[in-house]
Formats: structure tokens, C-alpha cells, sequence
């Protein structure tokens, strides 16, 4: 008879316990990536044609060559406006607070701004990083690159 009570308990935990396990997960992270089909890019792919924008952007943006910029940037726009709209277990809010730093980077680049360019390519840095680590991918960490591993391609410009 006393055994009652503590085995009533312990059902009510094993039922509780397996809603636990079968309520969705709270965060994206786990979904995203795996809505690929057939024909489309996977996200990791998407990211990476991003990160090499993000590195020639840079480049190009201290070289002062601004069309080479201004094409990167949409680039990096593209790349991201594909990812939000194909994998779109990814949250709003990361990708919405993206379109502030690409909008100072674009302004910067047709202002043909040095200095507002080198803050507004800071500002992008951090929004990918801030996305990656509110997805648990705090691991994947963007930052300005130190050197150009593109040596087939030209970012100076032309002196005519
Ligand atoms: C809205 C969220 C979000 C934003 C913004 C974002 N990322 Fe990502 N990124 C992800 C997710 C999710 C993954 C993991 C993809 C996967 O594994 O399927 C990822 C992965 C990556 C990876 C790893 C891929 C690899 O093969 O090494 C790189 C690099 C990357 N992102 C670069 C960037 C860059 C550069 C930016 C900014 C220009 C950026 N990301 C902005 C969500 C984001």
C-alpha cells in the first residue's frame, strides 16, 4: 500500500518525462540545414559563397575599389536573402538585423568612404557572428581577414 503513492509518482514523471522528449525543440539550430532540395543550396554552401564575398568585400573596400565592392556586397545580400527564404526555420530576427550593416556598407562603398567602410564592415562581422552564436554555432566566428588568398584576381584598380 505504501508503495502506491511513489509508484503514481513515478508514472507522472515517465509521462511528463516522454512530453518532454516529444515537444519540438525550442531552438532552429537543429532544423536548419536539413530542409535541402534537390535543386537548391544547401546552407553551409550558401554560407561559405558569403564568407568568400565577406573576405574579397574587405579587399576590395581598402583597396578603394568601389565597384568591386559595391558587387560584393550584393553578393553577400543575395547569398543571405537566398538562405532566409529557403531555409526559413531560421530566426527573423537574425537575419532582419543583418539589413542595417549591409545598408552602412552599401552607403559606405557608394560614398566612396574609407572610414565609414571599415566601421560598417565591422558592423556586418558582427551580424554574422551574432546569428551564429544565438544558433549554438558560436564556433563558426567571422573577423576581418588578414590577407587576400585570392591572388588570381585583380582589386586594384586599373590606373588608365
Ligand atoms: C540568420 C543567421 C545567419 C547569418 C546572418 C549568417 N549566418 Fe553563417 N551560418 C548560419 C547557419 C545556420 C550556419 C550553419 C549551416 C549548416 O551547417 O547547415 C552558418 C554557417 C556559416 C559558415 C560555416 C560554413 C563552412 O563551411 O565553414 C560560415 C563560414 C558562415 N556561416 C559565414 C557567414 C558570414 C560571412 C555571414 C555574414 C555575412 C553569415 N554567415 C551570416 C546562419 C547565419
Amino acid at each position: 500500500m505504501r508503495r502506491k503513492p511513489i509508484a503514481l509518482l513515478l508514472a507522472t514523471l515517465l509521462i511528463a518525462g516522454s512530453m518532454f522528449v516529444a515537444a519540438p525543440p525550442p531552438a532552429a539550430a537543429q532544423q536548419v540545414g536539413d530542409a535541402v532540395r534537390p535543386g537548391n543550396p544547401r546552407l553551409a554552401d550558401l554560407m561559405e559563397a558569403s564568407q568568400l564575398r565577406h573576405i574579397k568585400l574587405w579587399f576590395a573596400g581598402i583597396t578603394g575599389n568601389w565597384k568591386l565592392a559595391a558587387y560584393q556586397t550584393k553578393q553577400i545580400k543575395t547569398r543571405l536573402q537566398d538562405a532566409a527564404s529557403l531555409y526559413q526555420s531560421l530566426p527573423v530576427n537574425d537575419i532582419t538585423t543583418m539589413a542595417n550593416p549591409i545598408d552602412a556598407v552599401t552607403a559606405a562603398v557608394a560614398a566612396q568612404d574609407s572610414k565609414a567602410f571599415v566601421k560598417a564592415y565591422g558592423e556586418l562581422t558582427k551580424g554574422c557572428n551574432s546569428c551564429h552564436s544565438e544558433l549554438k554555432l558560436g564556433f563558426v566566428e567571422l573577423k576581418t581577414p588578414a590577407m587576400n588568398p585570392f591572388s588570381d584576381q585583380v582589386f586594384e584598380v586599373k590606373k588608365k
